[in-house]
């Protein structure tokens, strides 16, 4: 971790990873950071998917990954991987041989795929998007900017019709304007939301758009750690952002992670009808 800079949230600079060709960079960095919110989010989303397949009573669901990198939810929830397992694949990986790493690749996620979840990731990272769709990681990818332009015709008709609209590790990336343009591409679904952010991002204005909307946003009890700070200049700039914040770091960032909230969105009548502590009833973590 040499010659780390810093971003204006005080988070150390991994922009040099989020968009190669191929995924190797992105996985042995993150390994090396612990970054592991995929893995405790994957239950809460299979819980979530299911429950709102109950309330639709539809067979198959559709989801929406924002800043879904190289496709690391969908590898996850479609696919049945967990992160443990992809940090081996990629740190094994043949990164001189590209044409190989994707065949493999093609192969070991066509080999385990739910065909009942369709998974369409959204990032500014093209090479990450190609690569996940190319790789079959992905069912479909769009590769732009929502915090800056609207969803082109194209776009739309990839992320419409949404049943849940989540993210890991991307919200501070992305405000309240990417969530409410992916929401508006499927005012008719209704979809819900689920964001786990970091304890230093506030949601709030995200709350306001989604209340405009009808929606109704609960955070679930419970700290989910991300991962390990890179430095401990980047644990202090965290701290003090917390503190600024009023947020209490004491035996929780302070211990060397930085740690992540659910936050889950719907529309208010099935938020009274159904409440979530029925939907996420296992809320412990560390899990496999
Ligand atoms: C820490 S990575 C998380 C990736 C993936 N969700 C995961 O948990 O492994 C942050 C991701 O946010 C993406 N990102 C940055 N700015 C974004 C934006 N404006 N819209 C969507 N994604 C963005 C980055 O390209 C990167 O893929």
């Amino acid at each position: 971790m040499e010659h780390l800079s810093y971003d204006a949230a005080g988070k150390i600079n991994l922009n040099n990873i989020y968009n190669n060709s191929d995924p190797t960079a992105y996985f042995s960095t993150l390994s090396r950071l612990s970054y592991r919110i995929p893995q405790d989010a994957k239950p809460r989303f299979q819980q979530l998917i299911e429950a709102r397949r109950n309330t639709t009573e539809a067979e198959a669901s559709k989801v929406v990954d924002l800043g879904c990198s190289y496709g690391v939810n969908s590898a996850l929830l479609k696919h049945g991987f967990s992160m443990d397992e992809l940090y081996r694949i990629y740190e094994t990986a043949e990164a001189d041989d590209p044409a190989f790493l994707l065949q493999q690749d093609r192969d070991g996620y066509a080999g385990r795929s739910d065909g009942a979840l369709e998974m369409v990731g959204v990032d500014p990272a093209g090479r990450a998007v190609s690569y996940a769709v190319d790789a079959g990681i992905l069912d479909a990818g769009v590769a732009t900017n929502l915090e800056e332009r609207e969803p082109t015709a194209q776009d739309v008709a990839a992320i419409e019709n949404a049943d849940l609209i989540i993210s890991t590790g991307c919200v501070g990336y992305v405000t309240e304007i990417s969530l409410e343009r992916l929401l508006q591409a499927s005012l008719d679904s209704r979809p819900w939301m689920a964001h786990f952010v970091l304890r230093m991002f506030d949601f709030g204005a995200a709350e306001e758009m989604l209340s405009q909307h009808g929606y109704v946003t609960e955070k679930l009890q419970g700290l989910f750690p991300q991962r390990r700070f890179a430095s401990t200049e980047e644990q202090q700039h965290v701290l003090d952002n917390l503190s600024r914040l009023g947020i209490d770091a004491t035996g929780a960032e302070e211990t060397g992670w930085y740690l992540a909230e659910l936050h889950v969105a719907r529309p208010e009548a099935v938020a009274k009808s159904l409440p979530l502590n029925e939907i996420l009833k296992d809320n412990s973590l560390h899990t496999a």
